[in-house]
């Protein structure tokens, strides 16, 4: 499922998707893209503040607007906060010709 134009994510930044039932955002680090459901593992709610602003103000972590969870950008690990040692869902993208695109789960769905 198409997702955005690479370019549309700046470095260090982040966007959000809302695609039917499914939440998911996108993490631009060091030139690589991570994506996870923006789903909490603590109360299961939307992570960001406002739109598209996943990030802890060095924008180094991924942080829930919530409680404060942070989390890390490359692997989702939650490192601080009230579900430390749970992480975040993953979700796969995939880059072809400058476009991001989400790659459906396993199993279906
Ligand atoms: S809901 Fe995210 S830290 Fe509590």
């Amino acid at each position: 499922m198409y997702l955005c134009r690479q370019d549309a994510i700046a470095e260090a930044s982040a966007k959000g998707f809302d695609l039917g039932d499914q939440a998911v955002f996108v993490v631009r680090q060091a030139g690589r893209f991570y994506a996870y459901r923006n789903r909490c593992p603590h109360l299961g709610v939307r992570l960001e503040w406002l739109p598209d602003r996943f990030l802890d103000s060095g924008n180094e972590l991924i942080m829930c607007a919530t409680h404060g969870a942070l989390f890390v950008i490359e692997t989702g690990a939650c490192v601080a906060g009230p579900c430390r040692g749970q992480s975040l869902e993953p979700v796969t993208v995939s880059l072809a010709d400058g476009n991001l695109y989400l790659q459906p789960a396993a199993g279906g769905g």
